[in-house]
């Protein structure tokens, strides 16, 4: 399936009724984990009334984002005898549309699905761009590829059950893409607080269209898509450090927020960012750290997960990074004593905070 998905908004139950009633498939298949069955299923039920509907609950949490979920959906689909006519309704944050969306490429080589995202990260992130997959022999989405939603419907109201903790870690992809998407965006979502994001859902549907548009430009992630990943070079050391604290493991969000912290301080001395603005974001990045923080004796944990980081080419460790709001540069190679000062420093501010 090509890049035509597109961003479907619904703002009251009744525009999400309606929308899904206008689907003209033969039958919905609905997978949810077992919380977006009992918080978001009773949402949508009553729009699935009237027509056939198949529903495949799975447990929650990347834990289960692996192939015997996987398979467990193919044989579901196989049993039921679904077909192309019928339509795939991923109901979940990002662990259940990557796993359904991948379920949804490999049967009869290619089904359609759309995306309904119950979590703010998957509205605004995990839920547009069609990469699709599952965890495999211990390593983050080791087995997927790229198959896009025919639709991907943003319903901010599903928010209102998910637990805080997923709301503020959403958050910082929020701030992380209006910080890309330019200085307007990043005014208005850095004066935010999540809890005010039902009452203002254009922030929500911003940060969607401008993934959406970065998709668009570069559906196979070749080269613009790589500004997402502001903030995650560090960020993903971070999230597997993270893995093996005996506090841990940190939310993708929450492991992100450090990995701006670190990564603004390096657009300033790498791409040109102006330090005083640096210094204002990372104030407003440091309001979503969470324990377990790494210390200044984690920074070659730190260093050799950044060594295997998939961005990586030629030995060198390589990021992206803010020249000013709305303009990133990408494949920014940095020499490992300059990281290593870099992380120190960051730490420190953290510390002393
Ligand atoms: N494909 C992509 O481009 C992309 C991008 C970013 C992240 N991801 C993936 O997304 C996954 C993380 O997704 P996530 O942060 O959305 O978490 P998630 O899907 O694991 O959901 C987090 C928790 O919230 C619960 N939940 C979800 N919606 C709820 C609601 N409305 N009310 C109550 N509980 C609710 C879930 O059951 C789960 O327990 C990771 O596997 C990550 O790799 C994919």
């Amino acid at each position: 399936m090509t890049n035509k998905s597109s961003l479907i908004v619904a703002s009251t139950n009744k525009e999400l009724e309606l929308l899904l009633r206008s689907f003209s498939y033969g039958r919905f298949f609905v997978l949810c984990d077992s919380n977006t069955w009992r918080e978001c299923f009773p949402l949508i039920a009553s729009a699935l009334s009237d027509r056939p509907c198949h529903i495949h609950i799975i447990p929650p949490g990347e834990i289960y984002k692996q192939t015997g979920t996987l398979l467990g959906i193919l044989e579901e689909f196989a049993s039921q005898g679904f077909q192309k006519s019928d339509l795939l309704v991923n109901l979940g944050g990002g662990t259940v549309s990557d796993i359904g969306g991948l379920a949804a490429a490999l049967y009869q080589r290619g089904i359609p699905y759309i995306n309904l995202p119950t979590t703010l990260l998957a509205m605004a992130d995990a839920a547009h761009g069609g990469k699709t997959a599952v965890d495999f022999s211990g390593i983050k989405n080791l087995i997927g590829t790229f198959w896009f939603p025919q639709h991907t419907i943003v319903f901010p109201g599903f928010l209102k059950t998910l637990p805080q903790r997923e709301l503020h870690a959403g958050y910082v992809e929020v701030l992380k893409q209006a910080l890309l998407a330019g200085k307007q965006a990043w005014n208005k979502a850095s004066k935010l607080a999540p809890e005010q994001l039902i009452e203002n859902p254009e922030i929500i549907y911003e940060a969607a269209r401008f993934k959406l548009r970065i998709v668009r430009q570069d559906p196979n992630d070749k080269g613009l898509r790589q500004v997402l990943n502001l903030g995650h070079t560090v960020g993903h050391a971070v999230e597997a450090w993270s893995l093996r604290h005996p506090e841990g493991p940190l939310l993708h969000g929450e492991a992100i927020a450090l990995g701006m912290l670190a990564e603004l301080r390096l657009s300033v001395s790498h791409a040109g960012l102006d330090e005083s603005f640096a210094h204002l974001a990372t104030k407003v990045f440091s309001k979503f750290l969470k324990p377990p923080i790494p210390s200044k004796a984690d920074i070659e944990d730190l260093l050799q997960y950044m060594r295997y980081d998939k961005k990586n080419r030629a030995a060198a460790i390589h990021f992206s990074l803010l020249v000013k709001p709305g303009k990133a540069l990408t494949g920014v190679s940095i020499g490992e004593n300059k990281l290593r000062l870099a992380l120190q420093e960051t730490l420190s501010v953290i510390q002393h905070q």
